[in-house]
């Protein structure tokens, strides 16, 4: 019999794309083909994401669209955040298709789950969270790059009363250091320059006496790794150490993300933050009297139930204070299950939330700009990642130590995957441009 043929597409973020290579490699071992078009698979997986409601809808457009495109003649599978979050009832949506699901623990039972299906035609479905899986056992099929992903935890305890996650992706669980860091070891003899640990909430990482910082230590230790990232901490718990160690380490990058979602003390209790706008902003004074240049970036939820106009303002203050070099900014969503949906509705008006956004994102644009103009004749480092995707194919795109996206015109004296000094003398809010030294 022929391998079948699968092509897999992920939505969400960055954990799903390191799942989507987990993935990958269970599915090679188990005989099948990954092809890297729709046209010409057999089987179409959707890694999907539950964060907000357009995060759905755009699965469900996508399943109807890929249907369509193949007559028919497809297996669809959804995997990812919406498998657990919705369960079987996508399965029993009719009009809607959907062959197998698996969620974000069960990725080994693919396999099965897709022969199930194609053998006999009946649904096959798995969302049982685990409170061991870490797939430590699977080597992800990486795309050739720069950066490599590695999951060091999985899962989120923290319940955000607002989010989907915790109900998502279950319970908080790490992997062994041990284990990180020959990953690390072998990332680095195929030819990574940078790896970029991923969790939920990584200062809740902990093996046996092993926390966050101590294993940021052993993944710096290892001889050849250039550039070290993570993400995302929590400001309830960011480890004062870790800032030194960050400051002591040249491979450790420059870059923090630190999540604000509110600046009113009143929506940050609402939303179980557990810490104070004031507490936000001593963590950020502390970070910068440590690495005074150090690139902060944050994440902000806006229309909280019941925030009034005046809490947001606090927001902006916070917002204007800090002066992030950059910030996503989000309507809030209702998630289904969430306590926020159970407690609250949902009674900030859209038009509303709109005029927030607007605003916020006006103000932070502008900070990004004056941010990122400062840079101008500095000399900074860079890793070149790709081909530019904003500017054209006549110029290649990496990034800075803070993670600031910087443009080079392309040369014959380096390439992908190199290192090397440029001098900025452009800005946008969104990137610098460059030329080398
Ligand atoms: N674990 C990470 C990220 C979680 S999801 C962290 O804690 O930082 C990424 C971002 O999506 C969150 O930081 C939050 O800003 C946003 N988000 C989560 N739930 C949301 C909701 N219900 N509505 C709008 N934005 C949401
Ligand atoms: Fe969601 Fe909060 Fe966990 Fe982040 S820390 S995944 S926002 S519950
Ligand atoms: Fe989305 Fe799940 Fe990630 S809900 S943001 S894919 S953890």
């Amino acid at each position: 019999m022929s391998k079948k043929n699968v092509f897999i597409e992920t939505y969400g973020c960055q954990m799903n794309v390191y799942d989507t290579e987990l993935v990958k490699s269970i599915l090679q071992k188990a005989e099948y083909k990954i092809v890297d078009q729709e046209s010409t698979a057999d089987i179409v997986m959707l890694n999907t994401c539950s964060v907000r409601d357009n995060a759905n809808r755009k699965i469900y457009n996508r399943v109807h669209e890929i249907k369509k495109a193949k007559d028919g003649k497809v297996s669809i599978g959804v995997l990812g955040c919406m498998a657990t979050n919705f369960k079987t009832n996508l399965l029993e949506n009719k009009r809607l298709g959907i062959d197998f699901i698996a969620g974000p623990d069960s990725y080994k039972h693919l396999p099965n789950l897709i022969s199930t299906v194609t053998e006999t035609g009946i649904k096959a479905f798995d969302v049982t969270l685990s409170e061991f899986e870490t797939y430590s056992d699977i080597d992800p099929v990486r795309d050739a790059g720069v950066n490599a992903w590695i999951a060091i935890m999985r899962g989120c305890n923290n319940f955000c009363t607002f989010c989907v996650v915790p109900y998502t992706r279950g319970r908080e669980r790490s992997r062994e250091p041990k284990n990180i860091i020959e990953e690390v070891k072998r990332l680095v003899k195929n030819g990574y320059k940078q790896v970029t640990l991923l969790g939920q909430n990584v200062n809740s990482y902990q093996h046996e006496k092993y926390d966050f910082t101590d294993l940021m230590k052993m993944v710096s230790d290892v001889e050849g790794i250039e550039r070290i990232r993570y993400t995302s901490p929590h400001p309830k718990d960011f480890p004062r150490k870790l800032l030194s160690l960050m400051s002591e380490r040249n491979n450790i990058c420059n870059q923090v993300h630190m999540p604000l979602q509110a600046g009113n003390d009143r929506i940050l209790d609402i939303m179980n933050r557990t810490y104070t706008q004031r507490e936000f902003l001593d963590l950020i004074k502390e970070a910068r009297d440590i690495m005074p240049n150090v690139n902060i970036s944050t994440d902000i939820i806006l229309g909280f139930p019941t925030e009034t106009a005046q809490e947001f303002e606090d927001t902006v203050k916070v917002v204007q204070e800090v002066e992030f070099d950059q910030a996503y900014i989000f309507k809030y969503s209702e998630r289904p299950n969430t306590r926020a949906s159970k407690k609250y509705a949902d009674d900030v008006p859209e038009k509303e939330k709109t005029r927030r956004i607007v605003l916020l994102n006006e103000i932070q644009h502008d900070i990004a700009l004056r941010k990122n103009q400062s840079h101008i004749g500095q000399i900074e480092k860079i890793l070149i990642a790709e081909t530019s995707t904003k500017r054209s194919a006549d110029y290649y795109q990496g990034r800075n130590d803070g993670n600031t996206v910087v443009i080079v015109p392309k040369s014959d004296a380096y390439t992908k995957g190199d290192l090397i000094d440029v001098k900025i003398h452009g800005a946008t809010k969104n990137a610098l441009q460059a030329d080398v030294v």
